[in-house]
C-alpha cells in the first residue's frame, strides 16, 4: 500500500492503463454475455444512492418499501398475486436460496435430492454442493429439449425439489413447465423455475406474438422463480432476483437478523450487507422504459437473432443447433467437426462468444448492445474461419 495518497487524476491514468485490456460492449465483439451497458438513468441513479443498503433495511425504509413494490409489480409481471422476493447478487444465489427452501422444507428426508435437467445452469451444482443435496440430472433428447419420462423417473421418496429451466444457458429453451407441474402434483415437491435470462425476455416476447409456454406463476404448481435484472432487464451489476408464491415460506425458513436497526426481521438472503442502489436503479428502469420500451428492445433483439439465423443457415459447414426461440443462438458443425477449433480460431480474432463443449456448440447471445453490423462482420469472420480449417 502507498504511504502517501496519489492525485486524482493520476490514479485515473493508471486506471485507464490498467484497464485497457477490458473488453467493452460497444466494441461489438462481446457475442457470448448474457450481462449489457446497464441503462444510463439506472447508472445515474445507482451513483446517487450507492451508499443505501439493504442488509440493514432499517436504516432504509424507503428503498426497503421500494423493493417490496418493485418485487410486487414483477410478481404481477410474472403472473403472480402478492408474489414476495428479493434482489440478490444474480441468478446464482436466487438459484441457491431457492434450492436451501426446497431442503429446509421437507426436514424429514434425510438425503434430500433435486431433479434439475441436464441443461441446468451450473449454480444448481454449486447449490447442491453446499447445501448436501444429491443433484439428479434428467437427460435432454436429440433436439436439446428436455426428457420427461427420464426427469419423471428421476422423482422418488427424497425428492424435495425440482426445476424447470425458462431460457436454458445454451440455447435459450424454455422446458415444459406445466408439464414438470403435473409430474408433482400432490407430493410436497417444491417447484423452482429458473428464469435468471428469461424473466425479463418472455413476457414481452408473448406480447409480441412468439409462441411461449406458460412458464410462470400462472402454472400452479410454481413455487418460486428467479429473473435477473443484470441480464435482459438492463440493470446495474449485480442484480438478480429470487421472487416467491407463498410469504408464509419466508417464516418458515428466513434467517433471522436480530442485531439490526430494524430489530428481528426475516431474510433469505446468503449474503448481509447488500446493495440498495442496484434495486432503486432497476425501479428507475421500470418506470423509465415502461412495459412497451421493453417490447422495443426485445423487437430490436429478435430482429437481430432473426438475422443471424439466416446468415448461419447460409453458411456452409455451420448450422443451427436448434432454431432459437429467444435471443440466443446456438451454432454447431455440418459435419460433426469439433467446434473447439472454430471457437479457438474466432477469440484470436476477439469474437467473445460462448463454448458449450457437452453441446458441441458456440452460444451468441444477442444482447441490446448487439448491432446487425457487428452479426454481419462476425458471420464474415466465420466463414473466412471455416474456409481456412477447411470446414466449409
Ligand atoms: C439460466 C441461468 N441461471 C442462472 C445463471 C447464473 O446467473 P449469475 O451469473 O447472475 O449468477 C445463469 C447465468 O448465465 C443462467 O444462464
Amino acid at each position: 500500500m502507498l504511504k502517501e495518497g496519489l492525485e486524482k487524476q493520476e490514479i485515473l491514468k493508471i486506471l485507464d492503463e490498467k484497464l485497457k485490456s477490458d473488453y467493452s460492449y460497444k466494441s461489438g465483439s462481446i457475442l457470448g454475455s448474457m450481462c449489457t451497458e446497464p441503462l444510463a438513468i439506472a447508472v445515474e441513479v445507482y451513483m446517487k444512492y450507492v451508499a443505501k443498503n439493504l442488509g440493514d433495511p432499517g436504516l432504509f425504509l424507503g428503498t426497503a418499501d421500494l423493493e417490496k413494490e418493485l418485487v410486487t409489480e414483477i410478481g404481477e409481471l410474472f403472473r403472480g398475486k402478492k408474489i414476495i422476493g428479493t434482489f440478490t447478487t444474480g441468478g446464482s444465489e436466487a438459484n441457491l436460496i431457492a434450492m436451501r427452501i426446497a431442503k429446509k422444507l421437507r426436514p424429514d428426508i434425510a438425503y434430500p435430492e433435486v431433479v434439475v435437467p441436464y441443461s441446468a445452469h451450473l449454480s444448481f451444482d454449486k447449490a447442491a454442493d453446499l447445501l448436501g443435496i444429491k443433484l439428479r440430472k434428467a437427460k435432454l433428447h436429440d433436439n436439446f429439449e428436455l426428457d420427461l419420462d427420464h426427469f419423471n423417473s428421476l422423482i422418488n421418496n427424497n425428492t424435495c425439489g425440482v426445476v424447470g429451466i425458462a431460457g436454458t444457458t445454451s440455447l435459450g429453451l424454455i422446458d415444459p413447465i406445466e408439464d414438470i407441474g403435473k409430474l408433482i402434483e400432490g407430493k410436497n415437491i417444491f417447484f423452482h423455475v429458473d428464469a435468471a435470462f428469461g424473466g425479463f425476455i418472455l413476457p414481452f416476447l408473448k406480447e409480441l406474438n412468439y409462441p411461449v409456454p406458460a412458464w410462470d406463476f400462472s402454472v400452479n404448481s410454481v413455487d418460486s422463480i428467479t429473473a435477473d435484472p443484470h441480464k435482459m432487464g438492463l440493470g446495474i451489476i449485480p442484480s438478480g432476483g429470487f421472487f416467491l408464491r407463498d410469504p408464509s415460506i419466508l417464516q418458515k425458513t428466513g434467517f433471522e437478523i436480530p442485531y439490526l436497526a430494524g430489530g428481528n426481521f426475516k431474510h433469505f438472503h446468503i449474503v448481509g450487507t447488500r446493495s440498495g442502489g442496484t434495486v432503486i436503479a432497476f425501479w428507475v428502469i421500470l418506470k423509465s422504459l415502461g412495459f412497451n420500451g421493453f417490447l422495443e428492445i426485445v423487437k430490436n433483439c429478435m430482429d437481430n437473432t432473426r438475422y443471424l439465423t439466416q446468415r448461419i443457415n447460409e453458411i456452409k459447414g455451420v448450422k443451427l443447433a436448434t432454431n432459437p426461440t429467444i435471443n440466443i443462438v446456438g451454432i454447431t458443425t455440418e459435419n460433426k467437426e469439433n467446434i473447439c477449433k472454430i471457437d479457438e480460431e474466432l477469440r484470436k480474432r476477439n469474437w467473445m462468444i460462448g463454448k458449450f463443449e457437452d453441446f458441441n456448440l458456440i452460444r451468441v447471445v444477442i444482447m441490446p448492445h448487439v448491432q446487425k453490423t457487428h452479426l454481419q462482420n462476425f458471420t464474415d469472420d466465420l466463414e473466412k474461419i471455416l474456409k481456412k480449417l477447411k470446414i466449409s
